[in-house]
């Protein structure tokens, strides 16, 4: 009982979350971002080379002017030229996409 309690609370706290701004799970977002997108982009806070030189890291990518989770959605939305075939599910972006932007505040 306690249990199902504690999962209703965290269920409505993760809906009125993502009815205010349709922020995902950053802590989420972290896992996918090490699994996946570390390959290429340096995906820790503080970490500035990445694995391949082309891909920007994922605090410069946080910290650039005018970033906010739209333009971030509307990036991983669209195929990703050297990753074509990996295609993110919704949850999945908004995970990522709140990991990143958590990095902003973490400088
Ligand atoms: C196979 C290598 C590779 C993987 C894996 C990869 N990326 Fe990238 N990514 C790149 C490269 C290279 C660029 C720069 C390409 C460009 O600007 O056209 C890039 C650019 C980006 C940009 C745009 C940055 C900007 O300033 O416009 C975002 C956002 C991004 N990646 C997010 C991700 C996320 C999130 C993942 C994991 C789900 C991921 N990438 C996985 C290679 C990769």
């Amino acid at each position: 009982m306690r249990q199902t309690l504690i999962a209703l609370a965290m269920l409505l706290a993760m809906q009125s979350s993502s009815m205010a701004q349709e922020v995902g799970d950053a802590a989420r977002g972290a896992t996918l971002a090490t699994t996946v997108c570390a390959q290429c982009h340096a995906v820790r806070p503080g970490e500035l080379r990445s694995p391949d030189p082309m891909a920007p890291n994922f605090s410069s990518i946080a910290t650039t002017l005018g970033m906010t989770d739209r333009a971030l959605r509307v990036w991983l939305q669209s195929s990703h030229p050297t990753m074509p075939n990996y295609v993110l599910s919704p949850d999945e972006s908004n995970n990522v996409i709140a990991y990143i932007l958590s990095l902003k505040s973490e400088r």
